[in-house]
């Protein structure tokens, strides 16, 4: 997938504008995003499925920031959302409600209600029991809440088996077996819309197989479902298409599109699709300067971002692609690219390549635009890093780093301590 982060004369740029500027403005570590890329691959995801007049919904926990909702809003995305904090940032970013979904297994009454107030799209229910509880709520709000069940297909995603979700083992969604049954209940509870079907098998997935497998088979429950008489407005199909982080070479969007096309011919609905990764992941890089170079058994690169800032090496074993801000000539080395948490996961990259960085060099781990932000923590008492948003010649901090006065000010030492 094409980005804007590119290397002009040596220097690595983010649009327009040379990273060191922004390093040296903000401080690092840092995140860094490209607008024209956000935009861009929202185009992309729209177009491929075009044939299908889709409703794309951005999976906000890929990337929460407001300024990124509002801009990939501004394109026409929806938001699915998984809590109420990211209904409310949806929200607030202007993304109507007529463009929200609801996903996940544990939503809770108030959530519910605050979903329902704001009149949004569609919940995605994912048990008998939520069911229950939806219909609850919206009867005590006066309101029918519009339902889509979350189906659990059973086909295995082939990706990493932390961000599988269709196989009957997992948490997540109905079981095909127990759907039928479960949508005649739901055509019977007075607070309930039952609106359509939705699934969603994973992330990361680098085949479009394990997709073609999970969406046949929501094609026959449609039918059936429709043969018994619910009506199937809305066909939900998720998100999970992969992306190149080092290498991999996932389906062109155009691919999946195609395949999608192919599977619901002749079927007639409103298509909804949750990109995350796929949107946001290439817009993003992570800008990280070089503390110290040790050589013990091994070579270590110790590098001031850490494992709290980008979970996803230490938690999913993903390798996120390294490159120098400032080219250089030194010689090819084989390192290990750590940071400074006091955890042997805290590596971001083992034998990794790359002309030998110097203390002070500026390095990027690119692709970090999605699930980067999101999954960081204050672990070891580092804090938060900042997001910047560029678009062509201009930048933004679009969140600022906080203080430690505001760390310490979160915690409350009782008087009798
Ligand atoms: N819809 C639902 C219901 C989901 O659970 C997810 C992701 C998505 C859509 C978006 O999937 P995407 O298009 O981004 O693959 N933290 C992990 C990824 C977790 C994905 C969770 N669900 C990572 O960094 O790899």
């Amino acid at each position: 997938m094409m980005d804007y982060f590119n290397h002009r004369d040596g220097e690595l740029y983010a649009e327009d504008i040379v990273l060191h500027d922004i390093a040296n403005k903000v401080g690092t570590p840092f995140y860094c995003y490209s607008a024209a890329t956000l935009t861009r691959h929202a185009e992309v995801f729209k177009d491929a499925l075009k044939q299908l007049k889709p409703l794309v919904c951005f999976a906000v926990k890929a990337n929460s920031n407001l300024a990124v909702l509002k801009l990939l809003g501004k394109t026409g995305l929806g938001a699915d959302v998984v809590s109420e904090g990211e209904a409310r940032r949806a929200m607030a970013a202007g993304i109507p409600a007529s463009r929200i979904v609801f996903s996940g297994v544990g939503k809770q009454p108030g959530e519910m209600r605050y979903a329902l107030e704001q009149d949004i799209l569609q919940f995605n229910v994912e048990s008998a029991s939520e069911l229950h509880t939806l219909s609850e709520v919206a009867g005590l709000l006066g309101k029918k809440a519009r339902v889509a069940l979350r189906v659990n297909p059973d086909v295995d995603a082939a990706t990493h088996v932390k961000i599988s979700t269709g196989k009957k083992e997992n948490k997540f969604g109905i079981s095909m077996d127990d759907a039928p049954a479960l949508y005649a209940t739901a055509t019977l509870l007075s607070g309930i819309d039952v609106v359509g079907v939705s699934v969603h098998i994973g992330s990361q997935l680098t085949s479009l197989e394990p997709f073609r497998d999970a969406y046949l088979r929501v094609r026959s429950l449609v039918e059936l479902l429709r043969a018994r008489g619910i009506a199937v407005r809305t066909i939900d199909l998720g998100g999970g298409l992969g992306v190149p982080y080092d290498g991999e070479a996932p389906p062109l969007p155009s691919a999946y599109g195609e395949m999608v096309s192919e599977v619901f011919s002749g079927l007639n609905a409103q298509f909804i699709f949750e990109p995350g990764r796929m949107i946001a992941a290439n817009a993003g890089i992570l800008v990280t300067r070089v503390i110290y170079v040790k050589h013990s058994e091994r070579s270590y690169v110790i590098v001031d971002a850490g494992m709290n800032d980008l979970m996803r090496p230490a938690l999913y074993d993903a390798r996120h692609a390294v490159v120098a801000v400032t080219e250089t000539k030194a010689k090819e080395a084989v390192v290990d690219l750590a940071g400074p948490v006091c955890e042997s996961s805290d590596v971001f990259v083992k034998d990794l390549k790359i002309p030998m960085p110097q203390e002070g060099d500026l390095l990027a781990l690119r692709s970090a635009g999605a699930y980067g932000a999101t999954m960081s923590n204050s672990y070891n008492s580092r804090l938060l890093i900042p997001e910047v948003l560029v678009s062509g010649k201009k930048f933004s901090v679009i969140r600022a780093r906080p203080s430690y006065a505001d760390m310490l000010k979160q915690d409350v030492v009782p008087d009798w301590v």
